[in-house]
């Protein structure tokens, strides 16, 4: 239960479409992606979000995680305002938000989100000179570790702050299609009906966890007009395009929403075996999507360790995920759970951690 891998069946047809285009692992795939699989992404954005994207503002990745980074190389200026820039990152979370931030010469700022703040951080509270520095901030949504969404209202506001303060928005989205009941909203959409500048969104998205394919190492970039003009320029040099046979995998999978939903599925009977066993324990938080519970406990590290050594269920350690900022550190009083493996395995996991964490 530690490693966010999904352990869900992929698309049976994935080898199939991978072996009939394996003949093109003998050209050198464009770098921008082919046209197909980039109509293919546009039209799953209309889809779920109901959000036209012209798909020369999509450039596909070898996963979300190395798009998270090079983006940022793209996309940062060396200078904002005169000063080194900003990058805002939530506290705790997925760890190339920093790596990216200190590889562009940028100040990784962490932001605690923690339960005070709904899960999320609150970038609306920074001081204004901070807010001025800032070029771009991460926000995860559904976040990993905690499963929280953000919601219409808080995308308005950290758009109205991106719009007052010039800065772009990063949304991670790659736990999109995870979620209890109602999807959750994604930026490109409320940066639409917001009418702001479209520069300002720049999103995320990936098959590891919407078509089970972490291996694949598929995923987008979606964006305003110059932004992905600059992601594609640094790509055209530096980038690794996707083999073309993978390609026309993705271009399947974006196509395709039925596996999808039959994923969904599997994850919300997770949901319900995991409300089941924390029942009445004032401890835990439902999470709202994705697939990681977010435990409280008193040492992140101690009730790893025990836990392991008392029932052999692995978990990791929430301060693995977190800064430690003005001596508080938000997942220092934390595990997280990842609910991959199968419903049973899964239940006897759960009833493994709170017998031995919280009786
Ligand atoms: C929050 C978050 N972002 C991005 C990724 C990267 O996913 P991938 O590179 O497989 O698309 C992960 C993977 O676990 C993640 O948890």
């Amino acid at each position: 239960m530690t490693i966010g891998e999904p352990r869900h069946p992929f698309p049976g047809w994935v080898g199939d479409v991978m072996a009939q285009h394996a003949g093109d692992f003998g050209k050198y795939p464009p770098n921008d992606g082919t046209p197909e699989l980039r109509v293919a992404i546009a039209g799953y954005l209309q889809r779920r979000y109901g959000v036209t994207v012209g798909d020369d503002r999509i450039i596909p990745l070898n996963g979300t995680r190395e798009g998270l980074f090079n983006t940022l190389l793209a996309l940062c200026p060396e200078e904002k305002r005169g000063q080194r820039p900003v990058v805002l990152i939530p506290n705790p979370f997925y760890q190339v938000y920093g790596v990216a931030a200190l590889a562009a010469g940028a100040e990784p700022v962490y932001v605690p989100a923690t339960a005070g703040s709904g899960f999320l951080p609150d970038y609306t509270a920074l001081a204004p000179e901070v807010l001025d520095r800032v070029a771009v901030a991460y926000l995860c949504s559904p976040s990993n570790p905690q499963g929280a969404v953000a919601d219409n209202g808080y995308w308005t506001s950290l758009i109205e702050l991106a719009e007052t303060h010039d800065f772009k928005i990063f949304a991670d989205e790659c736990y999109c299609e995870i979620y209890r009941d109602a999807p959750a909203p994604g930026l490109l959409q409320i940066a639409q009906a917001q009418g702001g500048d479209p520069e300002r969104a720049v999103v995320f998205h990936s098959l590891s966890k919407r078509s089970n394919l972490p291996g694949l190492r598929s995923g987008f970039v979606a964006g305003g007009r110059q932004s992905i003009e600059r992601v594609r320029h640094l790509r055209a040099y530096a980038g690794a395009p996707q083999p073309l046979p993978v390609q026309r995998v993705a271009e399947h999978a974006w196509a395709d929403d039925a596996h999808v939903e039959d994923n969904r599925a599997l994850y919300r009977r997770k949901y319900a075996v995991a409300d089941d066993v924390f029942a009445g324990l004032p401890e835990y938080t439902p999470p709202e999507a994705g697939f990681f519970l977010w435990l409280p406990v008193a040492d992140s590290e101690a009730a790893a360790l025990r836990l392991w050594r008392e029932t052999g269920v692995r978990v990791l350690p929430g301060r693995y995920f977190s800064r430690v900022v003005n001596g508080e550190d938000p997942g220092a009083g934390y595990v997280r759970v990842a609910l991959v493996a199968a419903e049973d395995e899964v239940r006897r996991g759960l009833t493994l951690i709170r017998d031995c964490l919280y009786q």
